[in-house]
């Protein structure tokens, strides 16, 4: 899941998926996700899935997949088979590192997990199965459209954990953290809700205060080298500290 810094959003190789271009004229073709004006670059499959996660994807995906076809619920807790108090939102979780520590260690919080790479998506699914985890629900798509369906005001904090880099100047448009990405956060997020970022590429990191800067909405709480508290590290970060690179933590709150 680590990103390489060459031209590709992640250190996996590119897919077709990734390389399908329209045939546009443009200098730099369109891919599958630019055509379709998401968010969403990446690649959706990687090697094939072991016995195990196949039969959980097969039986407890379905479960926990959350379905745009049906309209929100009035109240979104009642997405979750238990009790919660509130709703936080893992956008590209990865392997899920960050999000199953996050419902292990608060079973009074419901999480919602964005990842459309199918093996990220099954080591979690396995994950959730083997543990018997009841607070998680997941989507296996461009999180733009999810924070589009989701009701304003609904979620108490976003986390964008080390996003596709782009590090190419010609790719920063594909980075997640734009005004419109910035506005669907906004919305969602509860008065007093906080949107995380981490990144261990310094152009994002800037990118990024810039962005949140011309939107004016969100006040910067945190920016630093250090994590937050009960920090259980990704497996992104682990292989940017692996290659010396250190990261940037930063959280903007909605203070409206
Ligand atoms: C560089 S990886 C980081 C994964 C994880 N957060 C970590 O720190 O290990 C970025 C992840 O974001 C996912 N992603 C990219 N664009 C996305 C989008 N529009 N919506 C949801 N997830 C996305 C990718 O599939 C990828 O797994």
């Amino acid at each position: 899941m680590a990103g390489s810094h060459g031209s590709g959003p992640t250190s996996r190789k590119r897919s077709g998926a990734q390389s399908a271009r329209t045939g546009s004229s443009r200098g730099a073709a369109l891919s599958v996700g630019e055509r379709r004006g998401g968010s969403f670059y990446g690649r959706r499959k990687g090697k094939a899935l072991r016995p195990g996660q196949r039969q959980a994807v097969k039986t407890l995906l379905p479960i926990l997949l959350i379905d745009l076809g049906s309209a929100p619920p009035r109240k979104l807790a009642s997405l979750f088979p238990v009790p919660v108090l509130e709703i936080r939102l893992e956008i590209g979780f990865g392997g899920g590192e960050h999000l199953l520590h996050g419902a292990r260690t608060h079973a009074e919080v419901g999480f919602i997990g964005v990842e459309p790479f199918a093996n990220g998506l099954a080591k979690a699914v396995t994950a959730v199965s083997r543990e018997g985890i009841r607070n998680v629900r997941l989507f296996d798509q461009d999180a733009a459209l999810l924070l589009d369906w989701l009701k304003a005001d609904s979620i108490a904090r976003i986390d964008l954990l080390f996003p596709d880099p782009w590090p190419k100047k010609r790719h920063w448009k594909r980075r997640f953290v734009n005004q419109d990405n910035l506005g669907r956060i906004l919305r969602v997020l509860k008065s007093g809700g906080e949107f995380r970022f981490a990144t261990d590429v310094e152009s994002y990191a800037e990118w990024t205060r810039e962005e949140v800067a011309r939107h004016g909405k969100l006040i910067t709480s945190h920016d630093s080298e250090a994590p937050w508290d009960d920090w259980p590290g990704t497996r992104y970060e682990a292989k940017a500290a692996r290659a010396g690179r250190g990261a940037k933590y930063l959280s903007f709150r909605k203070t409206q």
